[in-house]
């Protein structure tokens, strides 16, 4: 039952993604607020089932306000940390000022802290909405470098497009069984932000390896740039042998996450972002080393 609030007259729910008048209430919420389209999670099979949203609703079915956590398990210095990811905050303009955002907030972190998660993630451009709540921001850095020596690729590349359904299969079943990107600071498991990022952003290239099996997400950056931004795969193959199944001969190399697992040191840079990642919990207090999430996992 849905429970009423003393907010005026708004109805607050949980959960309620299973309503599709609901969901898309929020999908409209998103739209005005950020000018996305979230409604394009359909085409690969719906919202993270793991997400839990909490929202204020009026009258005619509108959402006024939400915010949701959903499971993004980390690996995170060798170890996986049971994790949540917080995405999805907005309130009408009409209702803001008013504590809607704050109780929203609340009852997410508490929600979380429940199940037992160690870490919360988020990504903003408000930092100073989340720091009361324990959060503090993690600064990113891409690594940056000369592309490794080259090296025989025993296989064969093909461009993937999400458009494709059987390509679009292909990418979901890697995500299910993918090995984490790096053992200092990856996603371990989630599938839907890899999806709808590839389907946001036209300038992601998705290309299949065929050996070892795994997707590159990768982008052509300025100056004979070859930016990677992750590979999804049970194995994980060293840099030299992606660039030479991509036929990618670049003169230097941007990898947008840490690049432990892939045979080749770049420098850490800042890494350049109108947005922070913001990080609450220890598992995260134990890095010594410069990380960044990958933008595939961004949210
Ligand atoms: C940011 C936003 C969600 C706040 O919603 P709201 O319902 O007006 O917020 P509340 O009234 O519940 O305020 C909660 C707290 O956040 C603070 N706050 C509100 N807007 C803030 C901002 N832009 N920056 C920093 N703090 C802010 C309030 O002062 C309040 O602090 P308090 O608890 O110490 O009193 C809303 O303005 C919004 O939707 N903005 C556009 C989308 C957006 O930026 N979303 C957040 C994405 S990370």
């Amino acid at each position: 039952m849905p429970l009423t609030t003393g907010i005026s007259h708004l109805t607050f729910r949980q959960d309620y993604f299973g309503d599709p008048a609901a969901f898309a209430a929020l999908v409209a919420l998103l739209h005005d607020t950020f000018g996305i389209d979230v409604g394009i999670q359909e085409r690969f099979g719906g919202p993270d089932p793991t997400s839990m949203p909490f929202a204020y609703f009026d009258e005619n079915g509108i959402c006024v306000a939400n915010f949701s956590a959903f499971s993004m398990p980390m690996m995170i210095d060798g170890r996986l940390v049971k994790a949540a990811g917080f995405q999805s905050g907005a309130v009408r303009p009409r209702s803001r000022g008013q504590g809607l955002y704050r109780d929203l907030m609340r009852r997410a972190f508490s929600w979380c802290d429940a199940q037992g998660c160690e870490l919360g993630l988020l990504l903003t451009d408000k930092p100073a909405l989340y720091e009361p709540y324990g959060f503090k921001i993690l600064p990113q850095h891409r690594f940056s470098g000369l592309p490794p020596a080259a090296a025989m690729s025993a296989g064969v590349s093909r461009t993937l497009s999400l458009e494709k359904s059987a390509d679009a299969v292909l990418v979901k079943r890697l995500l299910r069984q993918r090995t984490p990107v790096s053992s200092i600071f990856a996603v371990a498991a989630q599938a839907e932000m890899f999806l709808l990022n590839g389907g946001f952003d036209t300038g992601i290239q998705l290309s299949y390896l065929d050996q070892p099996e795994c997707v590159v997400a990768w982008k052509s950056g300025e100056a004979d740039c070859f930016r990677l931004l992750d590979i999804v795969g049970k194995t994980i193959p060293p840099l030299s042998v992606i660039l030479d199944a991509l036929d990618q001969r670049p003169s230097r190399v941007e990898v947008c996450l840490p690049p432990d697992r892939l045979d080749w040191q770049g420098t850490p840079e800042p890494f350049p972002s109108h947005t922070s990642l913001m990080v609450r919990g220890d598992a995260a207090d134990r890095l010594r080393q410069p990380v960044m999430l990958s933008p595939m996992a961004e949210f």
